[in-house]
């Protein structure tokens, strides 16, 4: 058995139970399995890491969640989507630990977390082609000129996107922040080679009137805010090359 073979819950080596006193309200917490650290992960010399290799049934379809927050969208999407298996990347360990011990609750075996910042990970560690969908809802703002380049989207991610995302498979992008939606309609424009601009489909497991349900969108529509959604389809070849 390797240092870390989380394809085998209870053969983790590490078992990381802890008290957390914000999100989890004092219960202990336990991402047996179902977390990962980036230190679990392969050296970067190593080449590629292919997270479908953390499945038992590592053939099956894949999807990524960048920045999953409580982990409700993977919750909710991943019991009505069994056949496909899903990997959320967070990179607060608060956050990261709810999700992964919520995952670990409910015993879903398509579904993992990964502690990391995910634009590193698209841009340097998954290999050409893995995912058939990118999810990244209610992505961080940082609306100070001076933070934008801290935006997960940017012209380099858009790049890797394109490199990591299967043929035909897709971007999905909703935001409630109307600055952060013209970052994302200038960048779909200038990458329009690369994704073709769909309408975004609803998943199945949101709520009436809801486009995601995830824990912000609920929180922001209690507000009041209205929502920006789009789907960026990975173009096969990209136009104007050969
Ligand atoms: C505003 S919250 C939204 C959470 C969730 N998607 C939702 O809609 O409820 C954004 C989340 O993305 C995470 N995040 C931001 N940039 C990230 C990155 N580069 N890698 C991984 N997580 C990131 C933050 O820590 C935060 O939990």
């Amino acid at each position: 058995m390797d240092r870390c073979d989380p394809t085998h819950p209870t053969r983790h080596p590490r078992k990381e139970t802890m008290m957390s006193f914000g999100l989890s309200r004092g219960r202990e917490q336990d991402f047996d399995g179902y977390g990962l650290l980036r230190e679990d992960l392969p050296p970067i010399a190593d080449g590629d890491w292919d997270p479908r290799s953390l499945f038992e049934h590592r053939d099956r379809p894949f999807e990524l969640e960048i920045g999953s927050g409580k982990g409700t969208f993977l919750v909710q999407q991943s019991e009505l989507q069994a056949d496909t298996n899903f990997l959320g990347i967070e990179w607060a360990g608060e956050f990261f630990r709810y999700a992964a011990d919520r995952i670990r609750r409910r015993n879903l075996p398509n579904v993992r977390m990964l502690h990391d910042d995910a634009s590193e990970v698209v841009s340097h560690r998954l290999p050409d082609g893995c995912c058939h969908v990118v999810h990244l809802y209610f992505s961080d703002p940082w609306p100070k000129t001076r933070h934008h380049k801290r935006r997960v989207m940017q012209d380099a991610t858009m790049r890797a996107f394109h490199r990591v995302i299967a043929p035909e498979g897709e971007l999905r992008l909703v935001t409630d922040h109307d600055d952060l939606w013209a970052w994302y309609e200038d960048h779909a424009a200038r990458h329009a080679d690369l994704f073709a601009r769909e309408d975004f489909e609803r998943p199945e497991s949101a709520g009436e009137g809801e486009v995601v349900g995830t824990n912000f969108e609920r929180k922001f529509r209690r507000e009041g805010r209205p929502f920006h959604a789009m789907t960026l389809r990975r173009r096969e070849r990209p136009l104007g090359r050969p």
